[in-house]
């Protein structure tokens, strides 16, 4: 098989394409020939260095997530998932043309989609079914505040909240308010304009929001927080200002670990709540994520839920992909496509 193997940390041309023998599949196990794998910001923080989570150590093959058909089975699993087209959450090793998952880690790819949109479902709208419905608990009669709209877990946030009925605001660059909009957020936001709290604030008359979404972290958190209405919820699902810092290595934490709020029960006690979420730490906990991943896949069935593949790259192009996202031309999902 092929994979794309990350020998050192770096830019995207340390990518190294090679070719190494099958993995067969262990006890309870199945083996995908991979057809998709979607690109997560964490594998670029993954060639970076600077993922607490990446396999170690190094070299590494990253890739949370992928599309493909069963094509071989290990000891325990039923014949009759073979040749099952199916949809992965990979604890990595998803960039290459194979790779083994446990059972219950697979979910059968809805018929209303190809390899290349099924890959862009497992880690988008699991996290943003998470902060959303599981823990946000939105409700219609809500308004929630989607950061990074224009990314991967953004539009999924917009299909989910839209199905909810709920108001919505997005932040993102100007260049993508406009698709934005067509996709159903109700107001855009550019939080290049540093007084984009007072912003999201006017537009909701001066009440602020009763949900968070924030991959973001740093100089946000307080920010976010700040805008909470009474029984509001800041759910955090990310750091992305780290990439900001021009420090060595895992020092790039320290500026967002001294803009970490001190919260108490005294400030949660009106009527406010903080959590925060993380898929590459539900592995103990897969039959709870199974259930949201039936629920997503009838959503596919019943027609609100359509992945949005921004641009597909073969795996071979993968430096490419990542360069593609880190300079922020995506409108959601990278897929890498396997031949
Ligand atoms: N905790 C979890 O389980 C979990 C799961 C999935 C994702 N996440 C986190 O959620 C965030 C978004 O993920 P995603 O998959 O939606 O990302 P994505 O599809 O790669 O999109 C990222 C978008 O964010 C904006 N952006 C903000 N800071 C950026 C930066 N430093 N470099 C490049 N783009 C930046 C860009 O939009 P603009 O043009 O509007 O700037 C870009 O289009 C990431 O921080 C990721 O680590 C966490």
């Amino acid at each position: 098989m092929i994979q794309a193997c990350i020998p050192k940390f770096g830019n995207p041309d340390v990518f190294r394409i090679e070719e190494v023998p099958d993995p067969m599949p262990g006890k309870r196990e199945v083996r995908i020939a991979v057809r998709a794998s979607g690109v997560n910001f964490a594998d670029i923080l993954a060639r970076k260095g600077l993922y607490p989570d990446a396999p170690k150590p190094l070299p590494i093959v990253v890739g949370y997530e992928v599309s493909g058909v069963v094509d071989a089975i290990g000891e325990g699993i039923s014949d009759d998932l073979l040749g099952k087209e199916v949809i992965a959450l990979t604890r990595f090793r998803g960039n290459a043309t194979k790779v083994c998952v446990t059972e219950a880690a697979i979910f059968p790819k809805s018929k209303n989609m190809g390899f290349e949109q099924a890959a862009a479902v497992p880690v988008n709208y699991l996290t943003a079914w998470q902060l959303m419905v599981v823990m946000g608990g939105l409700s219609i009669d809500e308004t929630v505040l989607i950061h990074n709209a224009g990314g991967g877990v953004g539009l999924a946030a917009i299909q989910i909240g839209k199905k909810i009925g709920a108001t919505l605001i997005g932040t993102a660059s100007a260049a993508k308010h406009e698709r934005l909009h067509a996709m159903g957020l109700h107001h855009a936001v550019d939080y290049r304009d540093a007084n984009w709290p007072q912003v999201v604030r006017n537009l909701t008359n001066g009440k602020g929001v009763e949900l968070i979404l924030d991959p973001v972290g740093g100089s946000y958190w307080k920010k976010n927080y700040q805008l909470l209405r009474p029984t509001g919820r800041l759910g955090m699902f990310g750091v992305s200002e780290v990439t900001a810092s021009r420090l060595p290595g895992i020092l790039r934490f320290i500026p967002l670990v001294l803009k970490a709020p001190l919260w108490s029960p005294f400030s949660l006690l009106e009527n406010r709540g903080v959590f925060g979420v993380n898929m590459g730490h539900l592995w103990g906990e897969q039959a709870k994520v199974a259930v949201w991943g039936y629920d997503l896949m009838k959503g596919a069935e019943d027609g609100w839920l359509v992945p949005h593949v921004d641009r597909t790259f073969p795996l071979e192009d993968i430096a490419e992909a990542h360069q593609y996202i880190e300079d922020r031309k995506n409108f959601g999902k990278v897929v890498l496509t396997c031949t």
